[in-house]
């Protein structure tokens, strides 16, 4: 950690508190988005409690909060109706057994019963995990090796996907035809082979692909919504055009709806599009702030690990707090009104940010789709990698955001991450936000023009 930088996040206690942790758990966080590599320096604030829509930190520090643990946490903190069920579960039922108990086929039917595409659902325990298997399936569903990711795009840490995610773009290659590269050191090149990376977007790169390659191909792979490089929402067609060349090529789409599953819609992005994948991957909104994760798709393709077929397996698998959470936050998900608020308060919000902006003389693209959404310093819109790149963990961004922790904002210090909106926030908070908005970016307006 260096000392000799002025931007602070952590205050005294904090600093102490992230010194002594890096003593015994290597650089004092468990997720690099933690640490100082993603922004937070010299190191993050470390927090004592939160509830609701709000977040203190060790040395008392107070913030709204839209950072929400990177979106898990769409019903705030400590929510009593999740809480209740997670505790109950434990008490009443115990935590895990190697076998079936009925509260499972209760949490499975509320996602059957909300999310078009999907007839039948495994329960996992991370992002990471259910984007695997939903690869697996795909490739033994079709016989074919090749996965079509996207630039720019996240579906978890693990090597077979941890590609091109924000390349650099001096390494990159052709925008139609970007290379395959790996986000980490220790991912073996071969892995490369089994992927195709393209640019999103954009129609004419995907057909070119599948002319010359269709045969090999066992799966599209896409965030519905992107949201792991800012936000990207699809331009007006593109997903129904994945829909169709996938479905005339015989490739399974999968939509990994890890950020927009349940947050968008209660249906998720594919409701909100009226698109439907063949498999999706749900997580984050889904247990509202308790690990768990979910695949789920056509019957004919999930029916293949039905018999064991196909290998679907983990000892965490549905455990009672991932079960209970799960019924817990999809029953608060959809209650009538609730994404209409959601929507309400977050283009509330990114109305009054974009007016700042332009009240101070500042182009900005506010880009999101209702909960979830971030501002690029661009004079034109974002809609791939490529346009988002030069403005990736922006200075302007981080000195903003800096400003916005002191006036008691909590955001993630990178214009990676986004902007998310919970069921508790409240109209007060969003114009409270607003406030410290207007008195960050005056603070800052030497750095941001
Ligand atoms: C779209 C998407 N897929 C997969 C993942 C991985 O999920 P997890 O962190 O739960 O492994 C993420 C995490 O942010 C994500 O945004």
């Amino acid at each position: 950690m260096t000392t000799e930088t002025t931007a602070t996040y952590s205050t005294t206690k904090s600093e102490a508190a992230y010194l002594a942790a890096q003593e015994v758990i290597a650089g004092g966080v468990n997720s690099g988005a933690r640490g100082p590599g993603a922004g937070w320096v010299p190191g993050p604030p470390v927090v004592a409690h939160g509830k609701g829509a709000e977040l203190w930190d060790i040395d008392g520090n107070h913030y709204l909060d839209y950072l929400l643990a990177l979106g898990p946490m769409i019903h705030g903190h400590a929510h009593p109706e999740i809480t209740d069920a997670v505790t109950r579960a434990i008490h009443d039922i115990g935590t895990m057994f190697a076998l079936p108990y009925e509260l499972e086929a209760a949490a499975a039917r509320k996602i059957v019963e909300t999310v078009p595409s999907v007839d039948l659902v495994r329960f996992g325990n991370s992002g990471t995990e259910v984007v695997l298997h939903a690869t697996r399936l795909a490739r033994a569903f079709t016989g074919r090796d090749v996965v079509v990711r996207f630039e720019g795009q996240y579906h978890g840490w693990a090597d077979q996907l941890e590609w091109s995610h924000h390349p650099d773009l001096a390494k990159a290659g052709p925008r139609l035809r970007p290379n395959a590269l790996p986000g980490t050191p220790g991912i073996p090149e071969v892995i490369g082979q089994t992927l195709a990376v393209l640019p999103w977007n954009d129609r004419d790169a995907v057909e070119q692909l599948i002319e010359e390659r269709g045969k090999e191909i066992a799966a599209v792979l896409t965030e519905p919504i992107m949201g792991n490089t800012g936000v990207i929402p699809p331009q007006p067609g593109y997903l129904e055009f994945l829909r169709e060349i996938t479905a005339a090529n015989g490739i399974v789409l999968i939509f990994d709806e890890v950020i927009t599953g349940f947050r968008v819609a209660p249906g998720g992005a594919q409701a909100l599009y009226g698109v439907t994948p063949d498999l999706t991957t749900m997580a984050k909104a889904l247990g509202g702030g308790f690990p768990v994760a979910a695949i789920g798709g056509k019957r004919e393709i999930m029916d293949q690990v039905s018999d064991g077929a196909v290998l679907h397996a983990g000892t965490y698998n549905g455990n009672t707090v991932a079960i209970a959470s799960t019924v817990a936050s999809l029953n608060v998900l959809t209650r009538p009104g609730t994404h209409e608020r959601l929507f309400e308060l977050s283009n509330r919000l990114m109305k009054g940010i974009g007016g700042i902006f332009e009240r101070a003389g500042i182009p900005v693209q506010v880009q999101g789709v209702g909960p979830m959404f971030q501002f690029w310093f661009s004079e034109t819109p974002v809609v791939n990698y490529r346009d988002a790149a030069p403005h990736l963990n922006s200075p302007k961004y981080a000195a903003l955001a800096l400003e916005l922790h002191r006036r008691g904002v909590m955001v993630h210090p990178s214009n990676i991450e986004l902007w998310f909106v919970s069921t508790v926030h409240t109209r007060e908070d969003i114009d409270t936000t607003l406030d410290a908005f207007e008195g960050a970016v005056k603070a800052t307006i030497g750095q941001l023009r």
